[in-house]
């Protein structure tokens, strides 16, 4: 481990009111690299609050890192990676170091999560109505029939139409988008208090994504929610807050409007389209030239500053996470409002 942790947990913090329901602190996860002196980072150092009725976007490029926090939350981090360092608390019990069994019952019980692939959460092998009811059974109190009744209205809500014949189905006879709404059924059924959809609709083409994206607002309106995207335009029409991530950390966090309107991180700046007064409600992505750090590069300074065009000699010490007028943005020069004007 030669990688120093740092940015405080308390400056990933924002003012906004509603009750803290997910409180992550420090979060380190690290992948053995055999035959190196150092471990992998994939997440370094992440802190945030999720708080009630709030949809959190988690956005930023490739391997950035949204997937292993989201996968930390749920206990899910596949091996040989693990949490090395931080903690994680769901209301006032922390989470991050629960037994296998109790970890189980907190996924579903309380946090439900949306996968990329349907295939992934689902079972190809077993009915859609197994799934389900056997999801139910763990979780509630409730007779077999009862639960094929409980499974039957999950289907039913989420726009599955004939929901009582696909109980007998399989996840395989149905299209791309009839999957991911049996996913998102899944991941309802026992009323989690928090719900993850990591690249839910990126996998389906657009008249289906437009659907589902439709679903997961109408039933999720007041919901809890993370949502992990690599679209921007995805995050505008859903979220309330934005985390920006880069290489393992959070580089800038506000509501949408505040980093869709004015980027404070070069990255974010990057990210968005450079046009002045870009269209809030489908901002374009551009890409920013050179790549994120790779596992072999061990970043001293700021990770973005090889590709940041507004880096100078102070940017290889590492910008904390701290407010910049209006936004918790790590970077030693970021763009801020009052020296726009000028
Ligand atoms: N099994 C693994 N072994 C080693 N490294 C891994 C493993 N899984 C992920 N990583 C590394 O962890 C980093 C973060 O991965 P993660 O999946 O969280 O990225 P992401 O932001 O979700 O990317 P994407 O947008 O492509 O889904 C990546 O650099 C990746 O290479
Ligand atoms: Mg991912």
């Amino acid at each position: 481990m030669s990688v120093v942790t740092e940015g405080t947990a308390d400056a990933a913090r924002t003012a906004a009111s509603g009750e803290t329901i997910l409180s992550v602190n420090d979060l380190v996860v690290e992948f053995p690299r055999p035959g190196q002196p150092t471990d992998f980072r994939a997440v370094n150092g992440v802190s945030f609050d999720l708080r009630q009725g709030e949809t959190l976007g988690l956005v930023g490029e490739s391997g950035s890192g949204k997937s292993m926090t989201a996968l930390s939350l749920l206990g899910i981090v596949p091996a040989p990676g693990k949490i090395i360092e931080g903690s994680i608390n769901l209301r006032d019990r922390r989470i991050d170091n629960l037994p296998v069994n109790e970890l189980r019952k907190v996924r579903g019980n309380d946090i439900g999560m949306v996968f990329q692939d349907p295939m992934t959460g689902l079972n190809p092998v077993r009915s859609i109505g197994s799934q389900l009811t056997e999801s139910v059974l763990r979780h509630q109190d409730v007779s077999k029939q009862e639960a094929i009744e409980l499974a039957f209205h999950a289907l039913d809500d989420v726009g599955i139409p004939s929901a009582r014949e696909r109980l007998e189905g399989f996840p395989h006879e149905l299209s791309g988008g009839l999957r991911q709404r049996v996913m998102i059924a899944l991941a309802l059924i026992n009323h989690p208090e928090v719900i993850i959809a990591d690249e839910a609709t990126t996998a389906l083409d657009a008249t289906i994504q437009a659907q589902i994206l439709d679903l997961l607002r109408e039933r999720l309106s007041s919901a809890t929610m993370i949502l992990i995207t690599h679209d921007m335009g995805v995050a505008a029409e859903i979220c309330d807050r934005i985390m920006v991530m880069y290489a393992g950390r959070i580089v800038e966090t506000g509501t949408i409007e505040e980093v869709l309107t004015s980027p404070r991180h070069p990255y974010t700046v990057g990210l968005l389209s450079a046009v002045p007064k870009f269209d809030i409600r489908r901002p374009k992505l551009v890409p920013i030239p050179g790549i994120p750090p790779t596992a072999e590069d061990i970043v001293r300074g700021c990770p973005f500053a090889p590709r940041c065009r507004f880096a100078e000699t102070d940017c290889d010490q590492r910008p904390p996470l701290e407010y910049a007028e209006d936004r918790l943005v790590a970077c030693w020069h970021p763009r801020l409002a009052s020296e726009r004007k000028k």
